[in-house]
């Protein structure tokens, strides 16, 4: 199956993006064909330092290859290397109503933050891009996290609705959303998800050492109870579970039941070295990667992207009348 996804060069890469996505990627290239772009284009639809964005880009770069993902398997590649992108999302946007983007919770509450109307017509248009990104690629799916679920359905309709103007053009993407860590909450309030936007009380960074990981864990917001349950009301504690079934590869049950009898203190010590057992490789692994190396590696993806987009390109250019 042709499977494609993305993540922003801006902000720390914290768990949430780890077990709501880069964990799942790993497992599906092994048999799929998955494509990952590091979408800076995205990321400048709120400010950006210019020498910041590029070298989180090349680091988003280096974590990829740390967690897991193998470049000779998976194409990564730089989102602004490849101009289709951008020249799809005009065509796009040419296709979508004003209100369809108004109703896209991500805007809203990214434009409240940053200042309502002053807000870029970029980050307006932003899930427009999201759907040139994989629309591009014919990718059958898209493994994400749930916070992306409202983007995927415009994605999903912008395509079947330029197939019924123009002809059979684009594949219809299915969301792939885990269900084990959709949506890992923030530590320091359990009833928001946990976000590089955030303070950084609210998130693990996967770069974070391991006295910071203990010290965020001992934190992070549970509740006034004793006992270890697995109980979606207990929000704290319950985000707490996840993070420790998902990582282990167990139910979040089995977890609870693991730690019958203990304190929470006792548990967050435990789940404090759970996290960085997982997170050593991925520290070790990232600080082994030259920017050199990199760069090479978004260099080659972008190529074998650029290969694919431009042919579809003119597809699609000849569907609409354009050439
Ligand atoms: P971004 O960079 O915000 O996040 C990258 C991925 O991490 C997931 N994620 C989470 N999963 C679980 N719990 C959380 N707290 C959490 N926070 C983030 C996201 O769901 C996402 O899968 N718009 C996308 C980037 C993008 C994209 C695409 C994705 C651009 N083009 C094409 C797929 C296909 C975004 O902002 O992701």
């Amino acid at each position: 199956m042709k499977l494609f996804s993305g993540m922003q060069p801006s902000g720390d890469v914290h768990l949430g993006n780890y077990l709501g996505a880069i964990k799942n990627w790993v497992e599906l290239q092994k048999g799929n064909e998955l494509m990952l772009c590091v979408v800076d284009l995205h990321a400048i639809t709120v400010p950006q330092d210019p020498e910041h964005l590029r070298q989180r880009t090349l680091d988003l770069t280096k974590l990829f290859v740390a967690c897991g993902i193998d470049p000779k398997k998976t194409t990564i590649f730089r989102q602004s290397d490849v101009a289709a992108h951008s020249e799809l999302a005009w065509i796009l946007s040419t296709q979508t109503a004003m209100g369809e983007l108004s109703r896209m919770t991500q805007f809203k509450d990214k434009s409240q933050k940053g200042g309502g109307d002053s807000a870029s017509v970029g980050l307006f248009t932003y899930p427009v891009l999201q759907a040139a990104d994989v629309l591009l690629y014919g990718a059958e799916a898209v493994p994400v996290g749930e916070d992306q679920k409202q983007h995927l359905e415009l994605m999903r309709d912008l395509a079947e609705r330029f197939n019924n103007r123009f002809g059979e053009t684009f594949v219809v993407p299915e969301p792939k959303i885990n269900k084990s860590a959709a949506r890992v909450m923030a530590l320091d309030n359990p009833a928001v998800k946990m976000s590089k936007s955030a303070g950084t009380n609210n998130y693990i960074s996967l770069l974070d050492d391991e006295v910071m990981v203990a010290k965020k864990i001992a934190r992070a917001v549970t509740d006034s109870g004793s006992d270890i349950t697995a109980d979606e009301d207990r929000a704290g504690l319950y985000n707490l579970l996840t993070i420790e079934a998902t990582l282990t590869n167990s139910s979040l049950e089995d977890a609870a039941v693991k730690h019958k009898g203990k304190g929470f203190a006792e548990y967050k010590k435990h789940l404090a070295a759970v996290i960085n057992q997982s997170l050593d490789p991925i520290r070790s692994g990232f600080e082994k990667l030259t920017d050199q190396e990199a760069e090479a590696i978004l260099k080659a993806g972008g190529e074998v992207a650029k290969t694919q987009a431009d042919d579809k390109m003119t597809e699609i250019k000849q569907k609409i009348g354009l050439n």
